[in-house]
């Protein structure tokens, strides 16, 4: 048995996530991790709310909440969405909680007494009437390149003009508008990525079987212009990690926190420790999945996340673990994604556009957009959300294929022989071309599976309930039954054995499906087809079942109308 450790980007806090955000790390990693345990591997599966920085409490300010209140409150809802979705993490934890607080005062320790961290001094603006230091973000005013009244500290979105916020004419405040800044000096710490840019290099390069997107994206930064540069990674904010040496304060540091990006991939490990807290497992139950001194030299750990994810996770986050000297676990594999556009634009959450996860449940299933999503992975370049494909996906992969097979099979042997599975005949050449058939699918989409490659993996999945599907319009039953009921009753106990198989190869796409097929075939055995021959015989004659409800319900122009017309503006 294998041990898989999966974690999945964060998402950050600031709101409910769209459906883009959710095919770009979460999704795929629930889908790695079920696969994984349905083979029979140990699996620990974390993800967390992203809770620190500035965008944190900005949107705290907008809803009029105190920032700890607030976050905590979204940590909730987006725990239900994902509940809702079916992400099934053993602990879905917060970098805001006191285990992470430890763990990123304690590797910012350990990278201070490696001489890993230099103090420097910068001038950075300040707004008097909101009390704080600004972001280059939020200080907006003209381009001096173009005139845009709107230009950004950092980048003026209308030429594109890099920006030093000194830069800009009539510099304002972005959160309250005031024009009552002035420039003082502040220190900072900053992370000697540089240093470590060796050691990253060496282990990038023993890393021969990642996705190129991934490692074309961590030489970028290593060689590109400069090579890497060292980063900073404390910020002048209330909310977040204050800044400290592990238990030690940090002289000259007092009142500032770290930067959200060098606490967050700690929360990875921070949230086995909320795990293994909250289900009162002790030290070595975690331990056993970080240290490599502790039994975790044995796992395999792979990361899930969006392409503008990569850098951090392939330098900052090893800068922060190699830096460190202690004997943590490196990822093994990283799965990078493309973005998921909507609909001949982007998904934003900053302007509402798409459909958000609160909204794609209300109106179906998690499983419709389960299967939409990841059999649509935009693994190898960006793709394209379009209601059309949706229904047209939907309705012959979901409703005609696999939710048609169910029903005629079960609905055929109640009216013929009852709701159990009927005994006599035996399996003859049909069959067993068909198992030939299934095996050699199913060793495929196992592949596919290992090395993640999902669409690869739907479409293999999708090829297995066509092959059921097939067998079914050949056999015919329902002919056979008029001249050999006995070889008709083979043909069916066939089916009803296929239903429970298809439930357990499914159960990473879809998963409450896969229940309710496994409800109707009154089975709770999940196990995987090893041997498919035997996996076929797993429901005996006279195993009872019932017909299910309808699986999967076409989706209708009207529906799709109605829809591609409420969600084409913005989410109010
Ligand atoms: O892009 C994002 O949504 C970030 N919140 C991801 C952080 S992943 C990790 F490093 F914690
Ligand atoms: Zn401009």
């Amino acid at each position: 048995m294998t041990r898989v450790l999966i974690t999945s980007a964060i998402p950050y806090i600031n709101g409910i996530k769209h459906l883009g955000n959710l095919i770009g790390s979460q999704l795929p990693a629930d889908l790695y991790a079920r696969y994984n345990r349905g083979r029979g591997n140990e699996v620990l599966f974390l993800c967390a709310t992203d809770e620190h920085g500035t965008p944190a409490e900005l949107a705290a300010a907008k809803a009029g909440k105190p920032v700890a209140e607030y976050c905590a409150e979204m940590h909730e809802v987006q725990a239900g969405l994902a509940k809702g979705f079916g992400l099934s993490f053993d602990h879905f934890g917060r970098s805001s909680s006191p285990q992470n607080h430890h763990l990123t005062q304690h590797f910012a320790g350990r990278l201070a007494e490696a001489g890993l961290i230099r103090e420097v001094s910068e001038k950075q603006v300040y707004s008097n009437a909101d009390g704080r230091f600004l972001p280059d973000r939020y200080i907006e005013g003209t381009c001096p390149n173009c005139g845009y009244d709107k230009a950004r500290g950092d980048q003026c979105e209308n030429c594109t003009k890099q920006l030093d916020p000194t830069d800009l004419i009539e510099p304002r405040s972005a959160i309250s508008g005031s024009t009552d800044l002035e420039v003082r000096e502040t220190k900072h710490l900053y992370l000697r990525q540089s240093a470590l840019k060796d050691d990253l290099d060496a282990w990038i390069d023993s890393k021969s079987d990642w996705p190129v997107l991934t490692t074309s994206i961590a030489k970028k930064w290593l060689h590109d212009g400069d090579g890497l540069q060292d980063r900073g990674i404390t910020r002048d904010l209330d909310w977040g990690i204050p800044v400290k040496k592990g238990s030690d304060d940090w002289p000259g540091m007092e009142g500032k926190v770290f930067y959200v990006w060098f606490d967050a991939p700690i929360e990875y490990i921070a949230c086995a420790v909320e795990w293994a807290d909250a289900n009162d497992l002790g030290d070595a139950a975690w331990q056993r999945w970080w240290r490599t001194d502790k039994g975790a030299e044995d796992v395999r750990y792979v990361q899930f996340m969006g392409k503008d994810n990569v850098p951090f996770h392939t330098l900052s986050f090893p800068a922060t673990i190699l830096g460190s000297g202690e004997p943590w676990k490196l990822v093994d594999h990283l799965k990078s994604f493309n973005y998921l556009n909507y609909d001949g634009g982007q998904f934003s959450t900053s302007q509402g556009r798409g459909v958000f996860q609160d909204q794609a449940l209300d109106i179906l299933p998690a499983d419709y957009w389960r299967w939409w999503l990841l059999s649509h992975v935009p693994e190898s370049s960006d793709s394209e959300f379009t209601w059309g494909n949706f229904q047209q996906s939907v309705n012959k992969d979901l409703a005609d294929v696999l939710g048609n097979f169910v029903s005629r099979i079960t609905k055929f042997c109640r009216s013929k022989f009852g709701e159990a599975v009927p005994e006599g005949g035996s399996y003859g050449p049909q069959e067993d071309a068909l198992i030939a058939d299934l095996t050699t699918r199913i060793r495929a989409y196992e592949g596919h599976m290992d090395a993640m490659e999902i669409r690869k993996a739907a479409g293999e999945l999708r090829a297995i309930w066509v092959a059921g599907n097939e067998y079914l319009q050949s056999a015919a039953p329902w002919s056979s039954f008029k001249t050999d009921p006995d070889q008709a009753a083979a043909q069916v106990r066939l089916g009803l054995n296929l239903i429970r198989l298809y439930a357990v190869l499914s159960a990473p796409f879809i998963p409450f499906a896969s229940d309710a097929m496994l409800a109707a075939m009154q089975s709770d055995d999940r196990s995987w087809p090893e041997d498919v021959a035997a996996a076929l015989g797993a429901l005996p004659a006279g195993h009872g079942f019932t017909v299910p409800d309808v699986l999967f319900a076409k989706i209708t122009d009207a529906d799709r109308e109605e829809w591609q017309a409420r969600f084409s503006g913005s989410r109010s």
